[in-house]
């Protein structure tokens, strides 16, 4: 079997150079959500982790430019995508103003950008209001590096985006990590590389065809493999079981199969959901009962993990050294069909491995539970996450000074 991928994470942060008197463009990851009535913020974690980067510029006084995407607008201006309701929330929490351009690169954020002193910030507008972000447009790029001295990422979420202001602006300023994407990329990192064994990784979530990559990668570093949610009717339709009316991917068995035998073949313990919570629907009155995950009886569709399937996926966690997991058991969303979900996060917060949430559904679910506190780590990220176990080169890191560059 081959080797696994790993990129080259080590690179320069912020704290290594002397930003005083510079103008740096921060990129940001202030992709979050807004209420669709109000408009306000309705989760504030990104803007929260973005905080230690932009306290530490500010106090060693560089002149802040930063900059964020919102949604999907596609080059269009989209005055619900506008990032003013982000610019108050962050103005709130940094205790001072932050001013709001009109624009991105026009005169308006020209005008305050070159106005911007030293412990100031300004935030420039939805970056893909700008074909030129998404298209990574070089000249598109350059007019955001000309704001600044210095770039400095720290949009973890989005470094798998090969845009203008996630790499292009390397090509025209230094270019160094911020603290939060420097210790995602540390921990995520030294958990695929060097991960203290055993290492059990955890994958959920609906639909196989999106971890692929994930899974392959994973099967070469891992020493356990413990397969939940949606996506694991596709591996136990793929042995010949029953799954009813759950999701599966019928076009992915030869896959699945695959995957299980390279999994043999290294010796990697892969553990498949024995049983499951089944229902015919997926509504809170849905009456559910208990099933072996392949004998599923037609009509009715696994919703979660069963308890023995629970308790067996819990055991191995509790031996662990270190634990990645994404994705949820089942949908958790939904009470009745929460429990294996809640029992994978309770033994990671108990186990006292390194513990590595991977964004999006299972990060949710954590703090849902209430259990955020008592991982190591819960990233940022959401596809970003992935793309980086999965071993891709993100254009985001790659395009950073490597840590042993002279300044
Ligand atoms: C995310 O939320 O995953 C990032 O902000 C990237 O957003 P995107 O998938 O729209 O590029």
């Amino acid at each position: 079997m081959e080797t696994p991928k790993i990129m080259d994470y080590n690179k320069k942060t912020v704290s290594e150079l002397d930003v005083r008197g510079k103008k740096v463009l921060l990129r940001c990851d202030f992709n979050i959500p807004l209420d669709r009535e109000t408009g306000g913020v309705t989760d504030t974690g990104r803007i929260v982790s973005a905080l230690p980067t932009i306290n530490y510029l500010l106090d060693n006084g560089a002149a802040v430019i930063a900059c964020s995407h919102l949604g999907r607008p596609k080059g269009e201006w989209k005055p619900e995508l506008s990032l003013k309701p982000v610019c108050e929330c962050l103005a709130g929490y940094l205790g001072k103003p932050v001013r709001m351009a009109r624009d991105v690169i026009g005169s308006d954020a020209r005008r305050l950008a070159s106005e911007t002193g030293p412990g100031e910030i300004m935030l420039l507008e939805n970056l893909r209001f700008e074909k030129g972000e998404e298209a990574n447009d070089p000249q598109f790029a350059a007019a955001l590096a000309g704001f600044a001295d210095i770039f400095v990422s720290d949009a973890f979420g989005s470094v798998h985006r090969n845009h203008a202001s996630v790499a292009g602006v390397a090509a025209f300023l230094p270019a160094v990590a911020g603290f939060l994407l420097a210790k995602e990329l540390k921990t995520i990192g030294d958990v695929i590389s060097k991960p203290a064994r055993p290492f059990v990784a955890i994958l959920g979530g609906s639909k196989v065809s999106d971890k692929i990559g994930v899974i392959i990668n994973l099967i070469k570093i891992a020493d356990a493999l413990l397969i939940g949610g949606g996506m694991a009717y596709t591996f136990t339709a793929a042995l010949g079981g029953s799954v009813g009316a759950s999701l599966c991917e019928r076009d992915k068995l030869d896959y699945a199969r695959e995957a299980m035998s390279a999994a043999r073949e290294k010796g990697l313990r892969l553990l498949l959901p024995v049983d499951s919570v089944i229902a015919a629907e997926m509504s809170e009155n849905a009456q559910t009962t208990i099933a072996p995950s392949g004998n599923i009886p037609d009509g009715m569709m696994g919703l979660d993990v069963g308890p023995q399937t629970a308790e067996e996926f819990a055991e191995v966690i509790r031996g662990a050294g270190s634990a990645v997991w994404n994705g949820p058991m089942g949908v958790f969303e939904n009470p009745k069909f929460a429990a294996g979900t809640l029992a994978v996060a309770r033994a990671l917060a108990d186990s006292g491995a390194m513990t590595v949430v991977g964004g999006g559904d299972s990060a949710a679910a954590v703090r849902s539970f209430g259990l955020a506190d008592r991982f190591t780590h819960i990233s940022t990220g959401g596809g970003a996450t992935l793309e980086f176990l999965e071993g891709k080169i993100l254009p985001g890191v790659e395009c950073l000074l490597p840590s042993e560059s002279k300044l």
